[in-house]
């Protein structure tokens, strides 16, 4: 296959930021707590707005950033596990709000966290109309109507907002990634509202070390494939679910701080957000530039696992 280049990013949050001092009025924690657990200091929640509001802002700043006529676009996907709708999806929502094409695919999908890493690589396989060369593909998440904000487990964790990236392939490099899932779903979930408790489970421990196993095995896969080193490599974007995860990925491969970018700080745990989020912020930085080879990597519930070598 291809290599998947990305030629715009966009992104989109709520207008209600909350600090972990305004979630310490709503449950019984602190910043420190927090802080020290999770590297996240705030978060924001919408309030009045919906989900796929917040994938329509990222997703019209993409194509605007990328100068993208909308009759280019040749596929629009959605990952999200928080979609307004059981249907119809996102994408159709969007294909609608958004004035695209008629003859184009439009569907969601869920693979919890690692969904714009799915999404990608899906959409990257679909593209072959010379005359809609581009796919839009968008993580967007609304986590504050799934995490019970009577749990102080859960609650603090979460965020809500929406990254989007105007993909193309590119015939010049070969594509190197890796997905996949390994069934449980004992450790973390959402059964949803017919079956029981509509909010997010989570046996935290059990995550953790799965997550530091698959997103390092991941990525240390992935960078065999392209006969790579993390050396050559400018950036690691982990999906962000914590800190500590994330640190503890970096170590795996004795990598500097620098080199694995963090948002989990600002937003929270977006879910499927995530990624393009961090790509959006990477790319208002300056960082995304020609040459640069950045490594993206995931996992969620699922288990779902995924990463890829985006090369700039
Ligand atoms: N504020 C204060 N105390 C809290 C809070 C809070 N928000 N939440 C839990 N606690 C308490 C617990 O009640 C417990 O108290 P106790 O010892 O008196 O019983 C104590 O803190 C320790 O609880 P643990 O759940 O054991 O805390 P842990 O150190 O495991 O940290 C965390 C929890 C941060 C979730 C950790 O397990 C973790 O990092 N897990 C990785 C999974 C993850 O980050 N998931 C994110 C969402 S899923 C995803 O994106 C894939």
């Amino acid at each position: 296959m291809d290599a998947i280049q990305i030629i715009a990013t966009g992104k989109a949050l709520p207008k209600k930021l909350v600090t972990n001092d305004d979630m310490s009025k709503i449950v019984d924690t602190s910043d420190e707590w927090i802080s020290t657990r999770t590297g996240i200091k705030q978060r924001y929640f919408c309030d009045g707005e919906q989900n796929w509001e917040l994938a329509f802002r990222a997703a019209t700043e993409a194509l605007n950033k990328g100068n993208i006529e909308k009759e280019q676009i040749g596929a629009v996907i959605v990952g999200t596990g928080t979609p307004d709708y059981i249907m119809p999806s996102m994408a159709c929502i969007l294909q609608e709000e958004l004035g695209l094409p008629s003859d184009i695919p439009a569907f969601d999908i869920n693979a919890a966290c690692s969904g714009f890493i799915y999404a990608l690589r899906v959409a990257g396989s679909l593209l072959q109309d010379e005359a809609r060369p581009y796919a839009l593909v968008i993580g967007s998440e609304q986590l504050s109507t799934r995490a019970d904000m009577t749990d102080r487990s859960i609650c603090v964790l979460f965020g809500d907002g929406a990254g989007a990236a105007i993909i193309k392939r590119n015939p010049e490099k070969k594509f190197y990634g890796v997905w996949g899932t390994e069934g449980n779903r004992a450790a973390l979930g959402c059964r949803g509202h017919l079956t029981g408790s509509p909010y997010i489970y989570m046996d935290g421990q059990t995550v953790f070390r799965f997550a530091t196993q698959y997103m390092t095995n991941a990525a240390k896969k992935v960078l065999e494939l392209a006969g790579f080193t993390m050396d050559d490599i400018d950036y690691v974007l982990c999906h962000q679910a914590n800190e500590r995860i994330i640190d503890y990925v970096r170590k795996q491969f004795k990598a500097p701080e620098e080199k694995f970018f963090k948002i989990i700080q600002k937003y929270g745990n977006t879910s499927a957000a995530s990624i393009p989020l961090g790509l959006a912020e990477m790319d208002e930085q300056g960082l995304l530039i020609p040459g640069k080879k950045i490594i993206i990597v995931g996992f969620d519930a699922g288990f779902t696992w995924g990463s890829m070598l985006l090369e700039f």
